[in-house]
């Protein structure tokens, strides 16, 4: 006899489990642990089990059936790094970039992340929830269903602090699932120009203890960059923070080599992300300490240098590779995890099996969320997409569409048709 479950979605041409050990590398970073012709149960809210449609159907009855119409079904997708919450916008630099202006260049000059924290800072709590979750809606609408978010707008102790609350009440009234980030050590904000020692101490002695009080943030995250943080102010504020229970994360290499991979392996951070200047050294530290690579090729596409991460030798060394959108108001603008998937296969080199894993399972292990999210297992969570393509390696090749045709949350279908 059948058992009864929530919810059945069956008849996926290709259901993609991603079930496995976590994180993926080397040759394991391509298996998506494909199922022809599959199904999935659900019962409140979690996989009961994912496999051949055959034994599923024989061994469970659902109270509700979702035909894919032998589409391609995946895990939802793992946004693993996000600055969601913002205010303004910052066209008037994408045109100057387009022109030939340096992103540097126009940062140094006061633009770039300080100009989108004067809008931030003058931004109630209000605004920026509601900037937020059209954001947030763009995400779901495309099929991501957990995602990681920085806060790095404010550079003060009460605008970061704000921007994680807009994080927490979004992650409450919301489907999409966040996980919470400070990154005050994103840049010196324009009253530290002068004094950067004290701004390391303001985040070490204030804000770092500030944030934790509160409990708003899982992790701290640090812009290890050439005229931002060098790799002593970045790790005094990372050891300060773990030290105080928040996990080390890092913007490490993105525009020039600083030895910030090297360091996300010392600290042993949850993930060293961009990874753009990263050499053959870095490599073998971040493989050696099995820290996962988050890329961002939205970053390199958006940025328009042409200079994409070196993740063959990353997948070679044996690095887990996630991918992210790195969605912002200057580096990268996308809210979507499919268009990530195409510009990872043509502009990483990643192959369409590879990106899938590197958006999915290992991307929930760059935010420590692989016993919840990432994979279709027996106690996960039911967080799924029926795309509009016959298989996983249909999502990379169709670009710049939306082909998300159903989004299901915790087992309840929160985007587009329910059967
Ligand atoms: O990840 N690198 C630093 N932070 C962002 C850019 C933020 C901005 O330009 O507003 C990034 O690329
Ligand atoms: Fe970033």
């Amino acid at each position: 006899m059948a058992e009864p479950c929530d919810l059945l979605v069956t008849n996926a041409g290709e259901l993609c489990t991603l079930a496995g050990a976590a994180p993926r590398r080397g040759r394991s970073q391509a298996e998506v642990a494909a199922v022809t012709d599959g199904a999935v149960a659900v019962r409140e809210g979690r996989v009961l089990f994912a496999g051949p449609r055959r034994e599923v159907e024989r061994a469970y009855r659902g109270d509700r059936v979702l035909d894919a119409g032998g589409l391609c079904v995946t895990p939802g997708l793992v946004d693993a790094h996000t600055h969601l919450v913002w205010a303004g916008s910052r066209e008037d630099e994408f045109a100057q970039r387009v022109a030939g202006r340096p992103y540097r260049e126009i940062a140094q000059a006061g633009g770039g992340i300080r100009a989108t924290v004067r809008a931030t800072r003058a931004a109630d709590e209000e605004a920026l929830v509601a900037a937020a979750r059209r954001r947030l809606g763009r995400m779901l609408d495309h099929g991501t269903t957990t995602a990681e978010v920085k806060s790095g707008y404010g550079l003060d102790t009460e605008t970061e602090l704000r921007q994680l609350r807009v994080v927490r009440r979004l992650a409450r009234e919301q489907p999409v699932d966040l996980v919470p980030t400070f990154l005050g050590a994103h840049e010196f904000p324009d009253e530290y120009r002068d004094d950067r020692e004290g701004y390391v101490r303001l985040l070490v002695e204030e804000m770092v203890p500030a944030v934790r009080e509160a409990g708003l943030a899982e992790f701290c995250d640090a812009f290890c960059e050439e005229g931002v943080f060098d790799p002593a102010q970045t790790a005094r504020v990372l050891e300060a923070a773990a030290a105080q229970g928040l996990a080390p994360k890092l913007h490490a290499d993105e525009l020039s080599p600083t030895g910030g991979a090297e360091l996300a392996a010392r600290l042993g951070a949850a993930s060293a992300d961009h990874l753009v200047a990263t050499g053959p050294e870095g490599i073998r530290a971040l493989a050696r300490r099995g820290v996962v690579a988050v890329l961002l090729p939205g970053t390199s596409y958006h940025l328009g240098t042409g200079r994409y991460a070196p993740a063959r030798a990353m997948v070679e060394a044996g690095v887990p590779v996630a991918l992210a959108t790195d969605c912002n108001p200057g580096s990268c603008t996308t809210e979507s995890m499919t268009m990530v998937l195409s510009l990872a296969c043509l502009g990483l080199r990643l192959g369409p099996s590879e990106a899938l894993v590197a958006a999915t399972i290992n991307a929930a292990c760059a935010i420590r969320r692989e016993a919840e999210v990432g994979s279709l297992e027996p106690g996960k969570r039911a967080d799924l997409v029926v795309w509009e393509a016959p298989n996983h390696r249909y999502l990379a090749y169709h670009f710049g569409v939306n082909l998300a045709r159903t989004v299901i949350q915790r087992g309840v279908v929160v985007r587009g048709p329910a059967t």
